[in-house]
């Protein structure tokens, strides 16, 4: 690996016009001389237990992912100076309390920084993250990160661990609920979009809080899906796949970075010096800091990577991780190897720079006390602009999936069978990392439901749970579907099936759900199915016998009334699934972004990359996702058929609302380059575009394609476009057949 990531070291710095080794500063990183000067003052005030200090992040009360070592006396730490950030300490009177401490009795009175995990919402829950992400609509993604950061600020937080930005393909892996999806393209795009939002334009804000992209690099690569567990692939897609979003929140100004818990080929990413350092810090030029994840630094040991404690802390400092959450090793060794000469006193030097450079930046030593203020606290938490921000995010996260003339449903209906776990479940419907969000504040489907048709006749029956083989509650829910004139079964996964350490091999709806939909449709009434999931299913079951199913991911506080409003058409459905639908687990990992092979697959042929016992298609393709409308697309024109090197070629299609209800597509824009130095994906996103219509009403819509768009690295990891034949694809899904072509001469 050393030898060979050199290789790409070079060609990357080459890239970005510094040499090996050299600092760079990225352009979203401009140094403030005052308050570099401020810092090297404070710095030299600093003993080196008191810079340690500033290294070390302990977590309060609230949620623990981790084995918490025994409980310390925070306050007495804060106190000699020995902790400079902590998380998991929620409310405006507690982060008061802590600083307070900090600022009052501490002999330097550097302020304390506040970390939480703001994931998606902090009282006011939106979407899980691949529920926002299937939007396809980044302005509404970089919204409700705003107003997340509105409230966490708001209750003293300075410093969300978030966006998580691992692409993800395996769906077994139960964090691809936090992230964006499949597609680097996209997930760089909505990287940018959460970066922007949360941070708004200067940290000080009263409203913005510092972000994390997480988790550097390739944790989504995780082994048969297993949560934490190793990492083998190649350089190529290390820097194909998983890098990009990283480099597009770094090109937001993303404050921080954290540092993955899995190895990557062989090498724990706690110690990735490469990596972390020299391409990260060095290469992109990272103004900001990075943090361990939750003891990532003592686990080297079980890695079998460090022998000690003290070797672990040893080699996570030189490795670039910054600041220790709770592994406490930092605290513990890095005095004593600076005194044995192993670290040098201007790296920690250089570390704590960067952590006290945030501080400033988020108006800290200006205002200790700016985060925490009671009034306006109340003032922001749950909002009611926030709240219907929460409503209009879940009705864009929403994807329809299947509708045989169903759906939307008429107000006229009398009387709705309303069935499932998921039916009048406030907890469930927050989904994972619910960060300070109560149930109570959830409104359910049923509620939704009822909101909005006063005089029907709602016959509710929970009919089932989601584990467990117990039958016993299906005979009131088909006596409830007897007696009415739809049914509506609201059915998936508890919150807690998907997210941290949530990984699982079978991926059909758990427990006896899936027996208990089958009865009901014996009933052949009209039916519809709501899933609440935080990764893809298969269902491929569902799809050949149920009339019509909505995808409606784990929708937050504001679920309820958001389902109502898709189910009874007052909202037409516009999102796109950001990650593949499976048929099977056995087809695991399936993504829309693969080589074609030597021998491309068709079912129909026997020699050809297939399975015997299963189609090789996805049941629902990236980007795919259906409307009450319908839209024709044209076949894309080009303005030319060949582009030379500073020339573009401008794609056009036609594309026309035919049916009878305005509605919302996003058209997806993707490149195939047919011959390359080295085989290249049969397809990639390069755009997408949404366009609102009327009904009947027709526009034209435009994609430009630059030489730049056409780059990748080549076999001597060159990032550049190769002259040759392209196969430009536009349409509603990764699907798309509309095409034309086009070619590159250098
Ligand atoms: C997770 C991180 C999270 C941290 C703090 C870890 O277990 O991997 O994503 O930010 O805990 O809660």
């Amino acid at each position: 690996m050393a030898k060979n990531f050199l290789r790409i070291f070079l060609a990357v710095t080459l890239l970005s016009g510094c040499k090996a080794g050299q600092q760079a500063n990225h352009p979203s990183y401009p140094l403030d001389p005052v308050i570099e000067k401020k810092i090297d003052s404070l710095l030299k005030l600093m003993t080196l237990e008191e810079k340690i200090g500033q290294l070390n992040q302990l977590s309060g009360m609230g949620e623990l992912t981790g084995p918490s070592i025994a409980s310390s006396d925070h306050a007495q730490l804060i106190r000699q100076g020995l902790l400079g950030s902590m998380l998991n300490v929620n409310g405006a009177k507690a982060t008061r309390q802590l600083q307070e401490i900090a600022i009052n009795e501490s002999r330097l009175k550097i302020p304390l920084l506040f970390g939480y995990d703001v994931i998606h919402g902090y009282k006011t829950i939106f979407p899980i993250p691949l529920g926002e992400a299937a939007s396809f609509d980044l302005e509404a993604i970089e919204q409700a990160s705003r107003i997340a950061a509105t409230e966490a600020a708001a209750a003293g937080q300075h410093w969300t661990f978030a966006p998580m930005v691992d692409i993800a393909r395996d769906p077994r892996w139960g964090r691809v609920m936090e992230g964006a999806g499949e597609d680097p393209f996209y997930g760089s795009l909505v990287a940018k979009a959460r970066v922007k939002g949360f941070q708004g334009k200067n940290l000080a804000d009263k409203n913005t809080i510092a972000a994390c992209a997480k988790h550097f690099v390739a944790y989504g690569g995780a082994m048969a899906g297993r949560d934490y567990n190793t990492v083998d692939i190649s350089e190529r897609t290390l820097y194909e796949v998983y890098l990009p979003p990283f480099q597009a929140a770094l090109d937001a100004g993303v404050a921080t970075f954290m540092v993955a818990f899995n190895e990557l080929n062989g090498i724990p990413m706690s110690a990735h010096k490469d990596l972390n350092v020299d391409l990260l810090k060095k290469t992109w030029g990272f103004g900001g800091f990075m943090v361990s994840d939750w003891g990532s630094v003592g686990e080297m040991i079980a890695h079998g990577y460090s022998a000690t404690p003290e070797d672990a802390a040893l080699a996570g400092f030189k490795a670039g991780v910054d600041m220790d959450m709770e592994s406490r090793l930092y605290v513990a060794h890095l005095k004593n190897l600076v005194e044995k000469g192993l670290v040098n006193e201007k790296e920690i030097d250089e570390a704590v720079r960067r952590i006290l450079r945030i501080k400033f930046r988020l108006g800290l030593f200006d205002d200790p006390f700016r985060y925490c203020d009671t009034i306006y606290e109340k003032e922001m938490l749950l909002n009611p602009r926030h709240l219907e921000f929460a409503k209009i995010s879940a009705c864009k996260s929403m994807v329809l999936l299947k509708n045989q003339e169903v759906l939307p449903l008429s107000r006229e209906i009398k009387s709705i069978a309303l069935i499932g776990p998921m039916a009048d479940n406030q907890q469930d419907m927050l989904g994972t990392w619910q960060g300070q969000g109560e149930a109570h504040h959830a409104i359910t489907l049923l509620s939704g439901i009822k909101q909005k048709l006063p005089h029907a006749r709602i016959l509710y029956a929970k009919g089932c749970d989601f584990t467990g083989n117990d039958k016993t509650g299906f005979a009131e829910a088909l006596n409830a579907a007897r007696n009415a004139e739809v049914i509506v079964v609201a059915a998936g996964e508890s919150a807690m099936m998907s997210g941290e350490a949530l990984s699982r091999t079978q991926l059909d709806l758990p427990g006896m759900q899936k027996d208990l939909i089958i009865e009901l449709s014996k009933l052949g009434k009209p039916m519809v199915v709501v899933l609440f999931n935080g990764r893809p299913l298969t269902i491929e079951w569902m799809d050949q016998s149920i009339p019509a199913i909505l995808e409606a991911w784990l929708p937050g506080t504001m679920g309820g009334p958001a389902i109502a409003d898709v189910l009874f058409g007052d909202y037409n459905p516009s999102g796109k699934l950001p990650i593949t639908f499976p048929r099977n687990v056995g087809q695991i990992p399936l993504f829309y972004y693969h080589k074609n092979t030597g021998r491309p697959t068709n079912d129909a042929q026997r020699y050809t990359s297939r399975y015997i016992d299963s189609p090789s298609t996805p049941l629902y393709p990236f980007g795919y996702g259906l409307s009450y409308t319908t839209f024709e697309i044209s076949t894309p024109e080009l303005s030319a058929t060949s582009m030379g090197p500073s020339d573009s070629l401008l794609v056009s299609v036609k594309i026309k609302n035919t049916g009878n209800r305005k509605g919302s597509e996003a058209l997806q824009m993707y490149i195939q380059d047919k011959f390359g130095s080295v085989n290249r994906p049969v397809r990639e996103l390069k755009a997408i575009k949404r366009v609102d219509l009327e009904p009947g009403q027709e526009t034209v819509v435009k994609f430009a394609i630059h030489p730049s768009d056409l780059a990748f690295y080549t076999a001597d990891m060159t990032f550049k476009a190769e002259p040759g034949e392209f196969v430009v694809f536009v349409g509603s899904d990764s699907n798309t057949q509309l095409q034309a072509g086009f070619s590159l001469k250098l």
